[in-house]
């Protein structure tokens, strides 16, 4: 009978050991979220997203964990526009149980030292707009955006735009699936570019 048990709890804990679990939520205009626990696969890592977006002179913070998936750890992100808006958001990744407890974390982005790309910004329009002015990118590597579409804003606002500015190389990959809070409805135009070295 002893020896029933002790092959059953060897067992049990086994399969309570062989689970990787993390901390899941996905909150839009928040900085912190109430928790579920998910299972990950074996040999995924947890993830904890945090976004700031600033329309105008709003800025919404938005915060995502889960299992991270084949999303890039421990990197930050950014698309630029103009002074009043940008969209920035930090991946951060650790690897045991539940470990993904943290809240909102930000990095402070230092001076932008990237290459400079045509800027503007238009809403109520998926036409694109002119650019008139430049707006220098954060990192070295990064490349130019053209953008039109349909978006809904944290606040549920829903409106169309049409942007130029600087995006994060990832970003171009990800073609912006990976952000929190700022939902695609629809999206005419998305082209990254790399910028024009006549420019610097
Ligand atoms: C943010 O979330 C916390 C915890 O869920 C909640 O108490 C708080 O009211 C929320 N704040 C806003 C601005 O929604
Ligand atoms: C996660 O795995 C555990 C152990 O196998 C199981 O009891 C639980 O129901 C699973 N949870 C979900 C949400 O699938
Ligand atoms: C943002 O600016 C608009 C217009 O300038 C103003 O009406 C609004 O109250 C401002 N919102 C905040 C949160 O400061
Ligand atoms: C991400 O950073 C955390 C904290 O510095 C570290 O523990 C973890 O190993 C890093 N993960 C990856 C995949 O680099």
């Amino acid at each position: 009978m002893r020896l029933v048990i002790c092959v059953f709890l060897i067992f049990y804990i086994g399969s309570v050991a062989a689970v990787f679990q993390c901390y899941s939520c996905h909150r839009k205009n928040n900085v912190t979220c109430e928790h579920e626990i998910v299972n990950c696969t074996k040999g995924d890592k947890c993830v904890i997203i945090s976004e700031e977006y600033l329309y105008f002179n709003v800025t919404f913070r938005s915060i995502y964990k889960g299992c991270a998936g084949n999303l890039p750890c421990n990197s930050s992100h950014c698309g630029r526009i103009n002074s009043e808006h940008h969209l920035m958001y930090n991946i951060r990744c650790c690897d045991t149980n539940l470990c993904n407890t943290q809240f909102f974390e930000m990095p402070k982005l230092g001076k932008p030292q990237g290459p400079l790309c045509p800027s503007c910004y238009k809403e109520n329009t998926v036409d694109g707009c002119e650019a008139k002015g430049k707006i220098r990118c954060q990192n070295k590597g990064d490349k130019c955006i053209k953008y039109s579409g349909t978006v809904k804003n944290p606040d549920g606002y829903v409106m169309s735009y049409s942007i130029r500015g600087c995006i994060t190389p990832m970003e171009c990959r990800f073609n912006l699936k990976r952000v929190v809070a700022l939902e695609t409805i629809q999206q005419s135009v998305f082209e990254c570019t790399d910028p024009d070295k006549t420019l610097m």
